[in-house]
């Protein structure tokens, strides 16, 4: 029976979900399942992005056949030809006989590849677009993202970027669609991370590449093969994609993965990682017999600094932490800084193997601080293991740091000392205040509302001399409140935050024009609870006023948490991007494999797609 879900008015999800998948790929554990998306357009022509997984073909084709509600299905768009997307293609074409695929040069030659028949294919290139009606599809060439001939959609009309692969995630749907649906940071940003460093992680160049062409591009949805459409907080994940990419880590802290057989290395690393909490850095530890290596491989691109605690075995590194260092090494772990604990009862070799495989990575940072055990950890040994957790702790920045509680006992300040910074552990919440004057409305951002009474409901807030908003409120005595909530787009603050009202309709083209009792505009979206009130008392504090005020109308619109400063900064307001840097290389046309260096050698083969290089151009 069909499972269909729309996500707009004439797009639909046709795809499925499998729970019973034990290993995604052959090597990736999906414990919480994986969904396979597939999206049907509904316009004047039917398109298809991508099919799906053999093992829920059934599910998918039942879809698509109540999805497409009788109309025959006119194109077939192929962004990407791993068979997880493309494995029921031949069929899809049997089925629909009259459907017209589109797709790249690298996807047409692929398909050969993968299936016994010629596709009389509708070849496309970047940037070209094709027009189903409404809609102007514009295809955007992706490759190494994960695959050479990926590609991905820009759906102008609707502004929705069909992202292939980018900005998927494990994890089956489970009745939801949207990201917006569930807690996405809490739950699942998690299995993002295992998803996006496993999967394209060594091909963060490629990836930038992407998130370049895409900032070109005004999305405001995001549809991926794998896990939740994205439909509000995009700057939330793309900024993920952005350290990710650029192999910056999300932590500063220390992660410590050990590999023991009888427990003295992992006796070593828990001294260690008590150095360090003791320190006040931050530690996360995973046993490799126990963790799968995806897991590892994502807590790598997580954390600033790691530390590998390896047994020898067989006069090499043990068995799970070799494939553990290899498979970082291989997804391309870059500034990093690392080190090194070693075990070995005759002969410990297990540290300088591992040096010498992540000393092939880019910018990593080998301390030259290391323990080596003979079986078990002896006295002396402990002077070994708090240099080594003093090196870590010099290299990571103070404020990734929490008072060490239970060594060092609060500083105490000077009696008449003000820390500006203390300032900034208060908690605020982010509001639209709006008023009315004549025929002019207009708003403003402000974080200074505080209940001050029950009975009467009295508030107090204080609004910057220098807003529109507050001069209009000391004329007319009234103002409105919208709460906003998480889902917030960094948009609503450039409208209401980044331009004044002395200049600007702020309300201009925003598409809602709700008003409350009192005749005042509020915010019917991303809000989750609106309170109108009549000022009582106005009060100069120089460069604020302080209206105290009686609440005249209340109502709650959404049970969605609301915004605090904290939550806007870390995941609304755009990051500042770090420089780029400009290097000199040359790129394959074919796969997207980067050579670095200024001259290419004539005889040059590439290593992922082995073309040779007539095939690169200059980056
Ligand atoms: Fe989900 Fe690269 O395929």
């Amino acid at each position: 029976m069909r499972c269909v879900k729309q996500v707009t008015g004439d797009l639909f999800w046709v795809g499925a979900n499998d729970r019973r998948l034990a290993m995604f790929e052959g090597v990736y554990s999906v414990p919480d399942g994986v969904s396979y998306n597939s999206y049907l357009l509904k316009d004047e022509k039917t398109v298809l992005f991508d099919t799906v997984d053999k093992a829920v073909r059934q599910r998918f084709l039942e879809n698509l056949d109540a999805a497409l509600d009788g109309r025959t299905l006119d194109y077939i768009v192929v962004q990407h030809m791993e068979p997880d997307h493309s494995a029921v293609l031949k069929e899809l074409t049997a089925l629909y006989p009259g459907a017209k695929v589109v797709c790249n040069a690298k996807t047409a030659a692929f398909m050969k590849q993968f299936f016994d028949f010629d596709i009389d294919a509708l070849t496309v290139g970047e940037n070209d677009t094709l027009n189903t009606g409404k809609h102007t599809l514009h295809f955007v060439m992706a490759p190494m993202v994960h695959w050479p001939e990926v590609m991905v959609t820009y759906d102008e009309t609707d502004k929705i970027l069909f992202s292939a692969d980018a900005f998927g995630c494990f994890g089956a749907l489970n009745g939801a669609l949207f990201a917006d649906e569930v807690d996405f940071s809490k739950d699942y940003m998690d299995e993002a991370r295992r998803y996006y460093t496993n999967i394209v992680g060594k091909y963060g160049q490629q990836v930038q590449t992407l998130l370049d062409k895409a900032s070109g591009l005004d999305i405001a949805m995001i549809c991926p093969l794998h896990g939740f459409v994205w439909r509000k907080n995009l700057p939330e994940f793309i900024n993920k994609y952005t350290l990710w990419s650029g192999y910056q880590p999300e932590e500063h802290g220390v992660m410590i993965a050990y590999a023991s057989v009888y427990g003295n290395t992992e006796n070593a690393a828990e001294i260690l990682a008590c150095r360090l909490r003791d320190k006040g850095v931050k530690t996360a530890m995973f046993d490799v017999s126990v963790t799968p290596a995806s897991d590892i491989v994502s807590e790598s691109f997580r954390w600033s600094h790691l530390v590998f605690a390896s047994t020898t075995f067989n006069a090499g590194i043990f068995v799970a932490m070799e494939a553990v260092v290899s498979d970082v090494a291989a997804h391309n772990i870059q500034n990093r800084t690392v080190a090194i604990i070693e075990n070995g009862s005759w002969a410990p070799t297990s540290g300088g193997l591992i040096r010498e495989k992540l000393a092939a990575c880019k910018k990593i940072n080998i301390l030259e601080q290391t323990v080596s055990i003979k079986s078990g950890l002896k006295a002396p040994q402990l002077s070994d293991i708090e240099a080594m957790a003093d090196a870590l702790a010099a290299g990571l920045p103070a404020a990734s740091k929490t008072p060490a509680a239970a060594t060092a006992a609060p500083t105490a300040a000077a009696p008449d000392a003000i820390d500006p910074a203390a300032m900034f552990k208060l908690s605020y919440g982010l509001y639209i205040l709006t008023a009315k004057d004549g025929d002019k409305d207009n708003g403003c951002v402000i974080n200074t509302p505080v209940q001050i009474t029950a009975s009467p409901i009295r508030i107090s807030v204080a609004v910057n001399k220098a807003n529109h908003t507050c001069g209009m409120i000391l004329k007319t005595g009234e103002f409105n409140l919208s709460a906003l909530t998480r889902s917030a787009p960094f948009r609503v603050f450039e409208r209401f935050g980044f331009q004044s009202g002395k200049d600007a309709d702020k309300f201009e083209g925003c598409g809602y024009d709700g008003r409350t009792a009192n005749g005042l505009r509020y915010i019917p979206v991303d809000v989750s609870a609106v309170i109108s009130a009549k000022v009582t008392e106005s009060l100069d504090y120089g460069t604020h006023i302080l209206f105290i005020a009686d609440v005249t109308q209340s109502f709650v619109l959404s049970s969605e948490p609301c915004l605090t400063y904290q939550y806007y900064f870390d995941n609304i307001k755009p990051k500042p991007q770090p420089p780029k840097e400009r290097k000199e290389g040359h790129v394959c046309k074919i796969c997207g494999y980067v050579y670095e260096g200024a001259e290419l050698p004539k005889d040059f083969i590439c290593p992922l797609c082995k073309h040779g290089a007539a095939d690169f151009e200059p980056l």
